[in-house]
């Protein structure tokens, strides 16, 4: 989604501006823009496309903006299509803007500003936000702010700039996630904070309804009466070589890489004397043993964690679990208590469907705990317990390494709601956990030899359509592998719990249509393996994924890949490894933009 950058400093601010930017690439956009004080006017320059193709072309083509203060934008368009005209900052010369979220009411703010003579020009809803701050700015910015604030319905997060104020910029935000960042003599502002590492680690959240006003010495906050608000600063802990590639040719081959220690630097804090401990969130047994009802809720690959701790606490704790997908729970008046216990799921810690589920269980009284893998994110903030996951920062629009964690913390979960309802004794519950502890390893193995996943991927790279298929945990894993293909190679892939295809979808297969197999439940091999033969005797092209000690013969599979042996329950961490990097190899093959997939946002603000 669009990213925000803001500097006010000493030194010429371009270059900062344009570097912050390529660091929120990641999240998704497709136009750019800049907006500087240059002798006391507001100079623009933006552009649809590419940081690189349009914005860096235009400055060199138009001349490069001097100034010392500035606002910057990435754009991932809702109203209007991309084009120069609807990037961002949007403004005349006297006020300037840039906007991350979506104004609901802006037509009615466009019709009311359109009888005051106003002239729109994009197809924007931002530009009624800019209009109306010129509208109600008589001088004094937080004044104008406040008014506007009060007009507007929606998300927003808004970095603004008044030409009177040439040493300032003023941010405000509902919902949408805006930082300002601390430096010496020198200030900025951010959508998050991986722009904003090469320059500080200090920072203030912004939360909703506050009003800051920076300049290169400090910030000050208020919120829209005028009433002061002293915050506190924020250090992040992530590095900014946790935001480089390091060497690899993508992010998402880097963080799939970073995946062992992540486990460890995940699942380490919460292990104490060999139990798997909640205690820093406030999750007791008692509660554990009461809840009624479990949901997990989350979006893409962040569900698919889900339905992996599904599958864990039911077959552990004997306890039903409701995975549902955010945007359909927020909509569906969920047969939701006040004994519940909400599981939310989320890396960004800002969709906007899973932020709206969590609020909708907090009002109901139920219990919500969230795994979340950015700090002072709103999802993080607004549930009543917060774990963190100690990914990093996941540069690459595919979930990776947050989708591991998330699902390493769910094992812990099962195993405490599984002691604490008596369903396994506290030496069952230590064995469990120093199986999980023994994950990383086996993860680490899988990624010593690539080529067996290089070599999958050119079997299916030039398919038009493919089906995984699994049973049990290999299903909850087949759904995580097919959605890592789609949304990086852009091949079409279904997963399928096996048992299900002869209800129809087998008559899909013809000859040489690629069919990968998860194969890792030793309970269910021989089942699945009918269902691969099957297909295969249909014409399908097999691919199977299984554990070392597996057999698989030839009338099952054309393609094996073996992956390190541990417990039925833990193969979902290890085997997620070759799914992900066919996935990878398949886009690199493709030759597509493997980090930033085609019309994909890495952080979901918008519904
Ligand atoms: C897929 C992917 C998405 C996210 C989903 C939820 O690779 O990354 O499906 O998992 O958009 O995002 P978060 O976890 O930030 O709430």
């Amino acid at each position: 989604m669009c990213g925000i950058v803001g500097y006010t400093g000493e030194k010429e601010c371009e270059d900062i501006l344009i570097n912050s930017l390529r660091k929120l690439e990641y999240r998704g956009y497709d136009s750019a823009g800049i907006a500087v004080f240059e002798n006391g006017k507001i100079k623009t320059v933006k552009a649809k496309g590419k940081i690189n193709d349009g914005l860096v072309k235009k400055l060199d083509e138009e001349g490069s903006l001097k100034g010392v203060t500035g606002i910057g934008h990435t754009r991932w368009a809702t109203h209007g299509e991309p084009s120069d005209i609807n990037s961002h900052p949007i403004g005349n010369g006297r006020v300037s803007i840039v906007h991350n979220g979506i104004i609901e009411n802006y037509r009615k703010i466009k019709n009311f500003l359109i009888g005051k003579g106003y002239v729109f020009e994009s197809e924007t809803d931002t530009e009624s936000v800019a209009k109306l701050l010129d509208y109600y700015y008589k001088g004094d910015p937080t004044e104008a702010i406040s008014k506007a604030v009060t007009d507007i319905e929606g998300a927003y997060a808004l970095g603004i700039i008044f030409i009177d104020h040439p040493d300032m910029i003023y941010a405000v935000r509902k919902d949408s996630p805006l930082i300002v960042g601390i430096g010496e003599n020198e200030m900025y502002i951010a959508s998050d904070m991986t722009a904003l590492l090469e320059y500080t680690k200090h920072y203030y959240l912004l939360e909703t309804g506050e009003i800051a006003s920076i300049s290169k010495t400090g910030a000050t906050f208020c919120d829209i009466h005028g009433n002061e608000i002293k915050k506190e600063i924020q250090t992040a802990t992530w590095d900014i070589s946790e935001a480089e590639k390091g060497g690899f040719e993508h992010f998402m081959l880097k963080e799939i890489h970073e995946q062992p220690s992540a486990i460890h630097k995940t699942i380490s804090p919460r292990i104490k004397d060999g139990m798997p401990c909640f205690d820093e969130c406030g999750l007791t047994d008692d509660m554990l043993r009461n809840y009624k009802h479990i949901f997990i809720i989350a979006c893409g690959s962040a569900m698919h964690a889900g339905m992996v701790g599904k599958y864990l606490i039911e077959l552990l704790a004997r306890t039903p679990v409701i995975v549902d997908i955010a945007s359909e729970f927020r909509y569906r008046n969920p047969l939701l208590s006040d004994k519940d216990l909400v599981v939310i799921i989320s890396q960004s810690g800002e969709t906007a469907d899973t932020k709206a589920a969590l609020e909708l269980a907090n009002e109901v009284g139920a219990d919500t705990l969230a795994f979340v893998n950015v700090v002072g994110s709103s999802i993080a903030r607004e549930a009543k317990m917060v774990m963190f996951t100690y990914a990093g920062p996941e540069i690459s629009v595919a979930s990776t390494k947050a989708y591991m964690v998330q699902n390493a913390l769910m094992y812990l979960l099962a195993f405490r709601v599984a002691f604490a309802r008596n369903m396994i004794d506290e030496q069952e519950c230590r064995r469990l956990v120093s199986v999980l502890e023994t994950m990383p390893d086996k993860v680490g193995e899988c990624l010593e030899d690539l080529d067996p996943y290089r070599k999958a991927a050119s079997k299916l790279v030039s398919a038009d359509s493919l089906l995984y298929i699994g049973r049990g945990l290999d299903y909850a894993l087949s759904m995580e592998g097919s959605l890592k293909l789609k949304e990086i190679s852009y091949i079409h892939s279904e997963s399928y719990a096996a048992g299900e295809l002869k209800h129809g979808t087998i008559s899909l297969i013809h000859e040489g249509m690629p069919v990968i197999a998860v194969t890792t439940q030793s309970g269910l091999l021989s089942k699945t393996v009918s269902n691969m033969r099957e297909v295969r005797s249909r014409g399908a092209y097999v691919i199977a994924v299984c554990a070392e000690g597996i057999q698989i013969d030839s009338d099952s599979a054309d393609f094996t890949i073996t992956i390190p042996a541990s417990e039925d329950m833990f193969m979902p961490l290890i085997a997620v490894v070759p799914l992900q990097l066919i996935a990878y190899y398949s886009s690199v093959l493709r030759g597509n933009d493997v980090d930033k997939p085609r019309n994909l946002a890495k952080s979901v603000t918008v519904e």
